[in-house]
């Protein structure tokens, strides 16, 4: 490992850095979306599979790969597979960060616009149709969604352009333990609310009638999205772990936490969804749609919104700097970069790609390819393709050839009480498990032959 590098510089650090980059909008914005799209409980039965015994072992991999080569991800493949195919995963995971990052930023721009129309208590509107009409008009209106966007990518690239530890470090210390504290108010407010058995139910009761291969495909990319997972991003980030940092403690932290952020998330949003007799199958919409409906009927509505969706917005900015970092770090890397520069090149494609998002939802409304607005397309295309095909072949890579004295050495690095047994468990998902389940979702759930 090159010694010169910047590393993160403590424990807290790479905790809250990669619990950063886990929870964002995947969790309190596409969990509850895709889960009422979904039924329910059963997706969420289902995506805690995929995350537990799926997703922990491939974040492993991905530490394992990242801080062994301490490298972006194109020249973490080439130092460990010289010469041969595994590096064109790297362009998987480009591309994918790319496309995210783009759709990303549009809801984030959604959070920045409602933090400062929380402010003015959404301008006296409470009743649930009107604040539902007042999104819509909002986000159909071309020029407020792009410019947030495009806002929204602009802070991304004051922060970035700062590097690693004084811009990303500093902030997510911060900011996590606050938007868990929040997190855990409004979920004993939902817990009062009339609806609530009903939103419980809901979230919590799996109806395995429900369970079909898209059901099944989209907790997949749920479990992939919402970890970070599949494109390098988490390769990136442990280049700069410590070689004391537990790599399957951390993995296991990170998991566990982003999963309670996106159930506490479900328990905020179904009660209301059903108190106020809203379709839990709204779509992308749903949670700007029901969270005002709360806070308009809370003592204190704006406040809480207004802080309520700036830690929304902080969330996201945490998630946002992760996936740029990945390319970033490759144009820096790979091409020999200034930091300004290549940041400032990530962000100008996103922003191009990111307005074409926010305007699917206006005047590009009609705009589709494969039946799908450019925002719905990237959204699939990214969490529920290329970022499973990404953590396949990334698993594959570190179960069959990459050496097992590095898996090894790597996992027992740190300590965190894990033994023999625990590596052998975990090479045994990657060579098996992972690659053999997400071959046959894809098949049943792309319906490929
Ligand atoms: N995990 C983030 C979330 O749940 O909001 C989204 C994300 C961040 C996806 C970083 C991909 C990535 F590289």
């Amino acid at each position: 490992m090159k010694e010169t590098r910047t590393q993160f510089a403590t424990r807290l650090g790479v905790i809250a850095t990669t619990v950063g980059s886990a929870v964002g909008l995947g969790n309190i914005w596409r969990f509850p979306y895709e889960a009422g799209v979904h039924g329910g409980g059963a997706f969420l039965l289902i995506d805690l599979f995929f995350i537990f015994i799926i997703g922990v072992p491939v974040v492993c991999a991905e530490f394992i790969i990242g801080r062994h080569t301490g490298s972006n991800i194109r020249g973490a493949f080439r130092a460990l597979a010289p010469g041969r195919q595994w590096g064109l995963v790297s362009y998987i995971g480009l591309c994918a960060s790319v496309m995210i990052l783009s759709f990303y930023s549009v809801v984030a721009g959604w959070t920045m616009h409602y933090t400062v129309k929380s402010i003015g208590g959404f301008s006296g509107v409470t009743t649930p149709e009107a604040l539902h009409a007042q999104f819509d008009a909002f986000a159909s209106s071309d020029i407020a969604p792009t410019a947030w966007t495009l806002i929204f990518l602009a802070v991304n690239y004051l922060i970035l352009s700062r590097g690693v530890q004084k811009g990303i470090e500093r902030m997510s210390n911060i900011l996590m333990p606050m938007l868990f504290v929040i997190l855990l108010l409004f979920t004993v407010n939902s817990l009062m609310m009339p609806g609530a058995s009903d939103g419980l139910k809901f979230l919590f009761t799996p109806n395995f009638s429900e369970i079909t291969p898209s059901v099944v495909l989209g907790a997949m990319g749920q479990a992939f999205f919402t970890l970070s997972l599949g494109l390098g991003c988490l390769i990136t980030y442990s280049s700069y772990f410590k070689r004391e940092t537990p790599l399957l403690r951390t993995s296991l932290i990170t998991a566990g936490l982003d999963t309670l952020v996106a159930i506490l998330a479900g328990i905020i949003i179904f009660p209301a969804v059903f108190t106020f007799g809203q379709e839990p199958a709204t779509g992308p919409k749903l949670v700007f749609e029901v969270l005002p409906s709360i806070f308009a009927n809370m003592g204190g509505g704006a406040i809480w919104s207004t802080l309520f969706f700036l830690l929304l917005f902080l969330a996201s900015l945490t998630s946002t700097i992760s996936m740029a970092e990945i390319t970033i770090a490759y144009f820096e890397e790979e091409f020999g970069m200034k930091r300004k520069k290549a940041t400032a090149i990530s962000i100008a494609v996103s922003m191009v790609l990111g307005t074409l998002c926010a305007l699917s939802f206006g005047s590009l409304g009609g705009v589709k390819l494969f039946g799908m607005t450019l925002f719905n397309l990237f959204d699939y295309t990214s969490s529920n393709i290329l970022l499973p095909i990404g953590g396949m072949i990334i698993s594959l890579f570190v179960g069959w050839v990459l050496d097992r004295s590095i898996v090894r050495g790597e996992l027992l690095a740190g300590g965190g009480r894990i033994t023999g047994w625990g590596v052998s468990t975990v090479v045994f998902c990657l060579r098996w498990l992972a690659p053999v389940c997400i071959g046959l979702v894809f098949v049943y759930g792309l319906n490929i032959f």
